[in-house]
């Protein structure tokens, strides 16, 4: 998984490529590089230099030519081949006058470059990449023009790819094609790029196109013409994007993550936005599943991977709550290779924020096959969940960079808690008063985590006087579970030290064995149902010598004389919850994590989309 980024026609190559790259950061960023043509030259830098290889390319850039009009750039998250300069891209053939980029796997390079070597290819790294540019390279020698040259090579390529080309001898041109890796280009009068996501040619580009699965486009400083990659005509999709370039960027924050935190009631907000008619219905102007078929649903699986799997918990409190219907949540990358079983009336909802998580996006391909109506919950208008399933509901969190997710986990426990809310009045489960009731809990979850928000600095002396810890038990109960598993991924992510979340039920069934003097067990007791239980575990710790921190709601008067710390929260109804009592287990991970002197939005080997198994 990488990012990649091209432009033709520009005298300002260079800063287009390095300013795209450090946008694409968030896809990798293990070693980065770009390849300048023109005049039948082709100049490149490459540099590999841990979270820093984007800032180490600009200083490696400093004596680049300054008039090459067409570029490449790609920053690296390595999969085949060590994170080296060498293996970084952009990738020469032999006579360095083809330059590549590539996001994605040839699944096959091995029999390719064998077949290459045997015929005197000289190969420079070891990733699966290059092949395609020795591929592209011998077909250009028996004069196809580029873009006929890269759809033959990719004819020979089993794999997932968002590729690139350009050849120094026509340096006016760039080819690009797509197979499951992200790929948009972007026009502007005089000007063509592509690159793996909008946020990159943001500033730049006028109009944005998605280019989709087995498409082809040859880029020219004139715009850009494309077709299918069996040769077939094609139209691509022009884009409606309405983030700028502030949304982008930090806008003064020192991380992301910390802008990100503070977009949570907005974010939670803009979710909620037009989803109730004049009377009083729950409706998803993006949901093209009718009302019959969810009333007819038998059983909901939710399919989804990281922090997107801990909301999708949290939905089937939700829907089995409300809309009494069963609910399974399966890991992403399990279900498909399960063998699942896809009865009459399943329906798969697929949760991501990206929309591009390969495991999510196999798994929702996966139900499909079987027979199962598909929905994708995703923050990415257009993703590839979006467009290949059968309905869509969207969250709108807007951009998130950070590699932790923050905003897009409440605003996907908000979509679902309404999708659930939905089934339930299809269903007839909920009566009017009671989905008033939720609707009103829902409208004031911005305000509490508002609330939660300005008490950051309470947390963050809370996170001060734990900084010698390096083991951390999460313990919740009921919904206070899905917030036990998400606050540990959270502190896991950025800080690196040991976290689990686990049921308050588990702990006597094994956690209990770890419990000593130093261990921190976080509790979230916010749930009055659950608030007596949940306290017997923390007294059951305590008398073991962890040390008790306790997410505890502000009518709480038991909590604060068991545990040694209280990060306190604004009460409200426990189902909708998790959105705010995530918030002091979000900054606790980020203080404790600064306070280790972390780079928090970019947590060594970790990256923002998965688009590898
Ligand atoms: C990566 C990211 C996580 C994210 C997960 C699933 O692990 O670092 O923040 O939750 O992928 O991503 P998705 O885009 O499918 O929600």
């Amino acid at each position: 998984m990488c990012g990649i980024i091209g432009v033709v026609g520009s005298s300002d190559t260079l800063k287009i490529l390095l300013e795209g790259l450090s946008r694409l950061e968030y896809r990798g960023y293990d070693s980065a590089g770009v390849a300048l043509a023109g005049a039948g030259e082709t100049w490149r830098a490459r540099t590999a230099d841990g979270t820093e290889s984007v800032a180490a390319l600009v200083e490696a850039c400093r004596e680049a030519p300054a008039h090459y009009r067409a570029g490449l750039g790609h920053t690296r998250w390595a999969t085949h081949g060590a994170p080296e300069a060498v293996n970084a891209h952009p990738h020469f053939d032999c006579s360095g006058t083809v330059a590549l980029i590539h996001n994605g796997i040839i699944e096959n390079h091995r029999e390719l470059r064998e077949e290459l070597e045997s015929r005197g290819h000289q190969f420079t790294s070891v990733t699966d990449s290059e092949v395609v540019a020795h591929l592209v390279e011998e077909l250009r020698h028996e004069s196809y023009e580029l873009a006929e040259a890269l759809r033959r090579a990719l004819e020979r390529v089993r794999g997932a790819f968002a590729i690139a080309v350009m050849d120094a001898t026509e340096p006016d041109v760039i080819v690009a094609a797509r197979r499951i890796s992200p790929l948009v280009v972007g026009t502007a009068p005089g000007v063509t790029y592509l690159a793996s996501d909008v946020p990159a040619i943001l500033d730049r580009a006028t109009h944005f196109y998605a280019v989709d699965d087995d498409e082809i486009v040859r880029l020219s400083p004139e715009g850009f013409s494309a077709r299918g990659l069996d040769g077939s005509p094609v139209r691509l999709r022009q884009l409606a994007i309405d983030w700028d370039l502030e949304t982008a960027e930090k806008s003064g924050y020192d991380d992301f993550m910390t802008k990100e935190i503070e977009e949570q009631p907005q974010a939670v907000a803009q979710t909620l936005l037009d989803r109730r008619d004049g009377e009083g219905r729950i409706v998803f102007d993006e949901l093209r599943i009718s009302d019959e078929e969810l009333r007819d649903v038998r059983r909901v699986v939710l399919v989804a991977a990281g922090t997107s799997l801990h909301a999708a918990h949290v939905a089937k409190y939700a829907i089995e709550r409300w809309a009494r219907v069963s609910v399974d949540v399966d890991i992403a990358s399990e279900y498909r290779y399960r063998d699942p079983v896809v009865e009459i009336g399943t329906l798969v909802i697929g949760v991501s924020q990206s929309g591009e998580t390969i495991d999510t996006i196999q798994a929702m391909r996966e139900a499909q096959r079987r027979g199962a109506r598909v929905v994708a919950v995703t923050n990415i208008v257009d993703s590839s969940i979006a467009r290949e399933a059968d309905a869509v509901v969207y969250t709108r969190a807007g951009l998130e960079v950070s590699v932790a997710s923050t905003k897009a986990y409440v605003a996907q426990v908000c979509a679902l808690e309404l999708f659930a809310l939905r089934l339930a009045q299809i269903r007839g489960t909920l009566d009017a008063p009671e989905i008033e009731r939720v609707w009103g809990e829902l409208l004031v979850v911005p305000e509490r985590i508002a609330t939660a928000l300005a008490r950051r600095d309470s947390y963050a002396s809370v996170a001060a006087q734990l900084l010698d810890a390096t083991t951390y038990f999460y313990l919740g109960r009921h919904l206070g579970f899905t917030t036990a598993l998400e606050g540990a991924l959270k502190l896991k992510e950025i800080s690196y030290l040991h976290a689990e979340g686990y049921a308050g039920g588990e702990l006597k069934h094994g956690p209990l064995a770890l419990i000593e003097p130093g261990v921190v067990v976080v509790a979230i007791t916010t749930d009055p149902a659950m608030r007596e239980k949940i306290l017997s575990n923390v007294a059951e710790v305590k008398a073991r010598g962890a040390s008790v921190v306790a997410v505890a709601s502000d009518d709480d008067e038991t909590t604060e004389a068991v545990a040694d710390f209280v990060l306190r929260v604004p009460s409200g109804d426990p189902m909708t919850s998790p959105m705010v009592d995530i918030v002091p287990l979000q900054l606790l991970a980020y203080s404790l994590a600064r306070g280790m002197g972390r780079n928090v939005d970019r947590p060594r080997n970790l990256a923002k989309t998965v688009t590898v198994e």
